[in-house]
């Protein structure tokens, strides 16, 4: 057996970096060795995965690589390109599912799930699966799209090889749950004779060194307001240094951040709670850390779910909160949640917090909060740049902001560090040949992935035409990035810029307006192979822009709502109706 390498203690690492490449080598060898412990039975397994900004999909190449090792035979595919006849022919599938929308599919597993929920899908009576749901318990439909899948393939007539898994945000613990479980069960399962199997050599994806678990400590190099300080709102641009990390992105990547809460809200909850701050707690993978440091850097505190009312209604027996919990009473339940956080229940009801551990054991974690990435690696080597319109707003006679967003405007000075990673996001990309014409709907912060395009189409030298179109509350104060939009403009890279200024008049003006005075050159510009980006709200905005398309398609197509339906189906599974919306 040759030697494994083995990283030194010198070389240019951090401690946790070091460790952690030395278990990745130290793995990979062994894996060479034919010694290898055959495995007792081998499946065909088709691993499929629903995702959009990418967790999904790492934890299915990473079930793959395991199945592999156990000897069985396993295809990663996404959803996107797949169709349920594909699953009919399947005997064994993973279903890794993550949900957006209000409960929906990611965009790109809609006309897979559609299909299956036909009268014409196909029975799966010969089909084993297991389905791992991802989701956010903050989002009122919680890992429905997985739920809803789990429940149609059952109706199909599918058997669930083990139980079906829901992760709330943090998704490598119930992941590894999942796993172990499935593994064993498929193991069980089969009959086929016991393949003498030598572990494949499995072939190595780069794999980036800094993720949600060993982030990059990324320095501030430069924070500058793109709003006027008398403007309504604040955005601001950030730009990070990558220094000699190696991490790379391309436009259309999303930049992770691991925020941290407000030091005086941790102090405010502890007071209220009467704790200090300094009880000592064993918190699952993690070295122990006092209650304080727990609160200001690993668990959620400003947002409220069902969950947590429900664990801390029953703790406390609160009769109030315990009836808003009631089916019937889900819309004053939102309406409570809305605008609450954790110090209001310890306020609302003094006493329920009785230790530490018990606060502790109520909260989930504080998760990684993305921002669509507004730099170009060619146009700005070594950086990473960030567009983030800051959150604050007053309740319950309380000042609150956002997380992550204050903690770059209000606690993170330039020099100073933050951790972060690269979240790529293949869906939302650059059209492969760089003569096609682009049309970029992007208002407020949906302005970050455009600035990244144009750079980059710039730094390329691009032949595509660039339209795009830009919206914020007022020219004079949230004109962001104007001047060098205007200069995009000046030199030709932008073909055309119409902007949305949605207050500067009495009625509202938004992009979608633009889009429909502009809709038979809008029209045009599809018909001559344009792709279509649109980044931002997906509350609002993302829904009126695709209403505002189909209106086009109408209007200057002289085409039916169903045939404008069509259209733009085939522009999303043509990868030409790309959005990255939060
Ligand atoms: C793929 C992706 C890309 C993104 N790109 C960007 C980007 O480029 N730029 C950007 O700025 N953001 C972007 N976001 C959003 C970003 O990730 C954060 O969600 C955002 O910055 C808020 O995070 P926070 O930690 O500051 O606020 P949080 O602590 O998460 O608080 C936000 C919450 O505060 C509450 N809230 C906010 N306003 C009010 C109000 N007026 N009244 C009552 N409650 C309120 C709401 O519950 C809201 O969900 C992106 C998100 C995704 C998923
Ligand atoms: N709490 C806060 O202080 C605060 C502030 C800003 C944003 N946010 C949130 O942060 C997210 C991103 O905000 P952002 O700064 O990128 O900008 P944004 O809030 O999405 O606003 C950008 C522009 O879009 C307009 N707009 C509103 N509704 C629209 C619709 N249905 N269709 C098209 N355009 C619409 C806005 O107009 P009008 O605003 O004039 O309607 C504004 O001109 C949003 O989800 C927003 O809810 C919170
Ligand atoms: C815009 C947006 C909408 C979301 N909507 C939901 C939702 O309705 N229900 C839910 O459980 N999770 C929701 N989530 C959480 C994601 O499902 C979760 O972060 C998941 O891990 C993402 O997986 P992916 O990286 O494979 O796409 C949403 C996330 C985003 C960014």
């Amino acid at each position: 057996m040759p030697a494994i390498p083995h990283i030194p203690d010198n070389a240019p690492f951090t401690p946790a970096q070091r460790a952690w490449l030395n278990g990745f080598l130290a793995g990979m060898y062994s894996r060479d060795q034919p010694t290898a412990q055959p495995p007792t039975a081998t499946r065909n397994v088709a691993v499929l995965y629903a995702s959009q900004t990418g967790t999904s999909e790492r934890l299915a190449k990473k079930i793959a690589k395991e199945l592999k090792l156990k000897g069985h035979t396993a295809r990663v595919t996404s959803l996107e390109s797949y169709a349920p006849t594909a699953l009919a022919t399947e005997q064994c599938a993973l279903i890794l599912a993550s949900t957006y929308g209000e409960g929906d599919p990611p965009d790109h597993a809609r006309l897979f799930f559609d299909q299956l929920c036909t009268d014409q899908a196909p029975r799966l009576d010969q089909l084993d699966y297991a389905l791992l749901a991802l989701g956010d318990s903050h989002y009122e439909h919680f890992c429905k799209f997985g739920v809803d899948l789990d429940s149609r393939l059952e109706t199909l007539g599918a058997k669930r090889l083990c139980p079906t898994v829901t992760c709330d945000v943090d998704v490598d613990e119930p992941f590894e749950a999942w796993k172990s479980e499935l593994l064993t069960r498929l193991s069980a399962a089969t009959s086929a004779p016991p393949t003498p199997v030598i572990a494949p050599v499995v072939p190595t994806a780069p794999i980036s060194l800094y993720h949600r678990k060993n982030p990059f400590l990324a320095t501030l190099i430069d924070k500058r307001s793109l709003t006027h300080n008398i403007s309504s709102k604040q955005t601001i641009h950030l730009s990070f240094s990558l220094d000699t990390s190696g991490l790379d992105y391309e436009a259309g990547d999303a930049l992770a951040v691991l925020p941290s809460n407000d030091p005086c809200l941790v102090s405010d909850i502890l007071e209220h709670a009467q704790l200090s701050g300094s009880e000592p707690l064993a918190l699952p993978n993690s070295d122990r850390q006092t209650l304080a440091e727990a609160l200001t850097h690993r668990l959620q505190i400003t947002r409220l779910s069902r969950k947590l009312i429900e664990a801390f209604a029953r703790a406390g027996a609160c009769t109030t909160l315990l009836s808003l919990l009631k089916p019937e009473q889900q819309s004053h339940l939102d309406q409570y949640m809305h605008d609450r956080g954790l110090i209001d229940l310890i306020l609302e009801h003094p006493g329920v917090v009785t230790s530490a551990q018990q606060l502790v054991d109520l909260l989930p974690q504080l998760a990684p909060r993305l921002y669509s990435i507004s730099s170009s690696p060619r146009s700005h080597a070594g950086e990473v740049h960030a567009t983030v319109a800051v959150v604050r707003y007053r309740s319950h006679n309380r000042e609150r902001g956002g997380v992550c967003s204050t903690l770059f405007a209000d606690r993170t000075a330039i020099g100073e560090k933050l951790p972060i990673y690269i979240q790529h996001n293949k869906k939302f990309r650059l059209p492969l040949d760089s003569a096609t014409p682009i049309i970029m709907i992007g208002p407020g912060t949906g302005i970050a992935p455009f600035r990244a395009f144009l750079h980059e189409r710039r730094a390329t030298s691009a032949t595509g035409r660039n339209w795009l179109f830009f919206g914020e509350r007022s020219a004079e104060t949230d004109f962001l990035y104007r001047e060098e939009l205007e200069q995009m403009t000046a030199s030709g890279l932008l073909t055309r810029l119409d902007t949305a200024f949605s207050r500067d008049q009495a009625h509202k003006i938004y992009v979608q307006d633009r889009m429909i005075e502009q809709g038979a050159e809008l029209f045009r510009w599809l018909e001559q192979g344009a792709t279509l980006y649109v980044c931002g709200d997906a509350t609002y905005m993302a829904k009126d822009v695709d209403a505002a398309l189909h209106r086009i398609l109408e209007q200057h197509g002289s085409l039916s709502p169903e045939a404008a339906r069509d259209f733009v189906s085939n522009l999303h599974d043509s990868n030409r109706y790309q959005r990255d919306v939060y």
